[in-house]
């Protein structure tokens, strides 16, 4: 399982976690921050990317100029081996670099537009789940069960679908993630990622989420990992 995450995310994240001059970068948005109104307001979209996400990515980068020798891994790679990572930046990396690859992948499921899941995606979720709304209300109660700060995915996991969720910055690719297998869909729970619109409503924004889904992409992952996990 492990070679094959490491195989597959090295596909999915190569367009986002790419460095340059040795150096993590904070990838470009494809939208504006008001491309979710009124679902994500625009203010937390900007707070969100150029403050949080560019700490992590600022944070690992200074983490990992203590271990030069590291500078030659990819974030993936960082993370599929986080218990081999020097243990006096193990909780950096953990930390910055989960956050790093956890919002370059929420962003990159975000769309503006309409979409739906595809036929294929769909029928494995209704094998799944019952349906897709079923999927939905799991996946809802998940998000919202998940106590202080963290994630909720939807993986693929020995060839089934999966709803799991990590704490802080975790994800289900560390080394040492109870749940592991490749994600196709995540949601940030973090406060930060929803406080100034939904303030304690953690549930109207997870609800409101459904709005902004890229499906499109989501099905491309699951056709893209279905078979290999
Ligand atoms: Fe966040």
């Amino acid at each position: 399982m492990k070679t094959k995450v490491f195989i597959s995310f090295m596909t999915v994240l190569q367009l986002f976690t790419y460095r340059l001059d040795a150096q993590f970068v904070l990838p470009p948005l494809q939208y504006t921050y008001d491309a979710f109104v009124p679902h994500i307001d625009s203010v937390t979209m900007r707070i969100h990317y150029n403050n949080h996400h560019r700490a992590y990515v600022n944070n690992l980068n200074a983490a990992i100029d203590k271990h030069p020798e590291l500078k030659n891994k990819d974030l993936e790679e960082l993370l599929s081996g986080i218990t081999a990572v020097p243990e006096d930046i193990r909780v950096a990396v953990r930390n910055n670099g989960g956050g790093h690859y956890n919002h370059s992948f929420f962003w990159m499921l975000l769309n503006p537009g309409q979409t739906k899941p595809s036929a294929k995606l769909e029928k494995a979720i209704v094998a799944e789940f019952g349906s897709v709304n079923n999927f939905k209300a799991e996946f809802e109660k998940t998000a919202t069960a998940r106590f202080g700060s963290g994630w909720v995915w939807l993986i693929v996991s020995d060839g089934k679908l999966k709803i799991v969720s990590t704490p802080n910055q975790d994800n289900p690719v560390m080394s040492d993630a109870p749940d592991k297998g490749a994600p196709i869909l995540a949601l940030d729970v973090w406060e930060h990622a929803y406080y100034l619109k939904y303030q304690s409503n953690r549930s109207a924004y997870v609800k409101a989420f459904w709005n902004v889904v890229n499906w499109d992409k989501i099905s491309d992952l699951y056709n893209a990992y279905s078979d290999l996990y």
